[in-house]
């Protein structure tokens, strides 16, 4: 294990009269893969918004750590955020539509690089992001799709392209809020095998709702239930503590056949339902 990277204390956010995140602090270190799980509702994609400051926290703190020691994120702005090493995906697909696959990619490398560039739209003028995009191309599997345009692609293809997009940002932690949401029983082990090979260099948190595709990456499983942080810990101890089997994995059986086995309907996932949640 690696040294902490990011760690919440005690973060809050109430919308009006409901708690979506209830004091939970959580560490993420710099080496792992961390899975955040919960049924729907559980406050999974709040916290991250609190992370990345897309949501201010009615409470708590936001702590991020570099070469120069734990910097305070409480509060600040998404681009803020990033800029500090902090880079996510969205549960709802973020791209540019209606340009190609290398200039979204091109266009976060260069507003990574320079942010304030007064050629922001004139790509070709930067021939190292033109340089970069295509390694962060052929490192998703894109390269072949490189002059597409984004919304036509797959909807695997667009995760794809999302990871790409955050990895131009040249991120420390990535947070990825469900990969694997609606990509194809075929393309899911290809995603598996993407954020796998992610994982090897940067701290992942990782929404995802597969219990397959969590336990086939997670090093470690925390779990969201109500807003409030009620396990963390090893995957196979998490997975089985009744605590979370009754919040979460009532449904979930790790010997069913799996989506991508039997080309089925995902028994692996836990459904809209949250596997019984009440
Ligand atoms: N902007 C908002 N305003 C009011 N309530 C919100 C807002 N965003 C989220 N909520 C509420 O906060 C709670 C947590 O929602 P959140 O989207 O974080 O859950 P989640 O764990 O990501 O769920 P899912 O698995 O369905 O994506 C829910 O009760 C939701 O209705
Ligand atoms: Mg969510």
């Amino acid at each position: 294990m690696g040294d902490q990277v990011l760690r919440t204390d005690g973060l809050t956010k109430h919308f009006g009269g409901i708690t979506a995140v209830d004091g939970v602090s959580f560490a993420l270190d710099s080496e792992e893969c961390c899975a955040l799980i919960g049924p729907n509702g559980a406050g999974k994609t709040t916290f991250f918004n609190l992370l990345t400051g897309e949501l201010e926290p009615s409470e708590g703190s936001v702590e991020f750590h570099d070469d120069d020691g734990w910097h305070d994120l409480t509060g600040l702005a998404p681009h803020e955020t990033a800029s500090a090493g902090l880079h996510r995906s969205y549960q709802i697909t973020n791209l540019f539509p209606t340009t190609t696959v290398r200039e979204n990619v091109r266009v976060a490398a260069q507003a990574h690089g320079n942010a304030t560039s007064r050629f922001w739209r004139n790509v070709d003028a930067f021939p190292e992001y033109v340089d970069e995009a295509e390694s962060i191309l052929e490192r998703v599997g894109l390269s072949a799709k490189a002059d597409d345009v984004a919304r036509n692609l797959s909807h695997g293809e667009k995760r794809q392209l999302e990871l790409g997009v955050a990895l131009a940002g040249d991120p420390d932690v990535l947070l990825l809020d469900e990969p694997a949401a609606g990509v194809s029983s075929e393309s899911v082990d290809e995603v598996v095998d993407l954020i796998r090979n992610v994982a090897r260099d940067h701290a992942v948190l990782l929404v995802e709702h597969n219990m397959d595709v969590v336990m086939d990456l997670a090093d470690r499983i925390a779990v969201l239930h109500q807003g409030e942080l009620i396990a963390d810990g090893p995957p196979t101890e998490v997975r089985d503590d009744d605590a979370v089997q009754e919040a979460y994995l009532g449904g979930y059986d790790p010997d069913a056949p799996t989506a991508s086995d039997d080309g089925g309907d995902g028994s692996g996932t836990t459904g809209e339902d949250g596997g019984g949640v009440a």
